[in-house]
């Protein structure tokens, strides 16, 4: 109800029908569903993104600039700082700045659907990109473009498959989750928990949020810890918070990779390197380095071509048989 209100209330302050720098209008002054995108040499692009506190968002947003600049596109570049509020409105001001289209990483599902609702008023492509929305509030090729991103659920169910293998199916698992409501963080759990659940000998111990945050996550599995000191396996939805873990276990006593298996979902260098030294089983790769993708589908959408409603990127693994040569193209 609040957000139906939300989205309401951000329509009519955006006025349905207004233009964007390199959109076009219907005849009938509206907009096409998604907006379309005039074919342009160079275009105004803005970029959202939702935090700048890791590794992971680092490089994507190196990547966005690289592209960018290698073409010869204007970026309006704008940091949530993690909070959803601020990311409306960095996209409202988007919108009022007459970007030709918007490359949106959105904090989580639902934060972000007026915003969405809003810069599609505005007769502004929105191509969503590394995080998903809400399809029940807001539909690729309808109300955005598409979305650009990895294989979710996959990547858990890559993490769980190692698992299995790596114990015999025999675990005591704590899981770390990704922030709440971020896409990565439901589908994440979805695919690790469904197969970790076809093992009689595995079980969740406890699952609880670490924001994908490496802090947060260190805290979190310090205090899941002192509940649960049989735990022999941590799964994390990111690598941030894998090596969170690893200093919480250190702490405690413990010594991971030997009494404690951990794994975890990004491929950044901190864990490459724990794989090497043997802290850390595996990450599967989730690739940050959008610039390339998100630029050549700007083009394709321009020339007409009609977009999948969601545009897989395919990732790697990484194990100690591969970690080490690696690691120079990690971030
Ligand atoms: O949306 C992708 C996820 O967001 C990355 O796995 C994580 O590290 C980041 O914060």
């Amino acid at each position: 109800m609040l957000l139906s209100l939300l989205i309401c209330a951000v329509l009519a302050a955006c006025g349905a029908g207004g233009s964007g720098g390199g959109s076009t209008a219907n005849s009938g002054g509206g907009c096409a569903s998604p907006p379309k995108l005039a074919k342009k040499d160079h275009y105004k692009v803005g970029f959202s993104q939702n935090a700048s506190n890791n590794p992971w968002r680092l490089a994507e947003t190196a990547s966005i600039k690289e592209e960018a600049s290698k073409r010869g596109d204007t970026l309006v570049y704008t940091d949530a700082a993690n909070s959803g509020d601020k990311q409306v409105s960095d996209v409202q001001s988007m919108i009022a700045q007459k970007v030709d289209v918007i490359l949106l990483a959105p904090i989580t599902e639902k934060a972000l659907i007026p915003a969405v609702l809003q810069a599609k008023a505005a007769c502004i492509p929105v191509i969503l990109i590394d995080r998903d929305v809400d399809h029940t509030l807001a539909s690729p090729n309808k109300d955005y473009v598409t979305f650009i991103g990895s294989d979710f659920v996959q990547q858990g169910k890559r993490v769980a498959d190692w698992m299995i293998q790596a114990t015999g199916g025999k675990a005591k698992i704590i899981e770390l989750e990704g922030t709440t409501g971020a896409s990565p963080a439901i589908l994440r759990k979805k695919g690790f928990d469904d197969e970790v659940k076809s093992q009689s000998g595995m079980q969740i111990l406890a699952s609880q949020d670490g924001d994908f945050n490496r802090d947060t996550g260190r805290k979190v599995m310090a205090t899941l810890l002192q509940a649960h000191p049989d735990v022999t396996v941590v799964y994390a939805h990111n690598d941030e918070m894998a090596i969170g873990a690893i200093a919480a276990l250190k702490a405690a006593g413990k010594h991971p990779g030997k009494d404690v298996i951990v794994a975890s979902i990004d491929g950044e260098k901190d864990a490459l390197n724990a794989i090497i030294n043997g802290e850390e089983g595996t990450t599967v790769q989730s690739s940050p380095f959008f610039g390339p993708v998100s630029f050549q589908t700007i083009d394709q959408y321009a020339g007409g071509t009609k977009l999948a409603d969601w545009i897989v990127v395919k990732d790697m693994q990484f194990t100690k048989d591969n970690a080490k040569e690696n690691l120079p193209n990690s971030f």
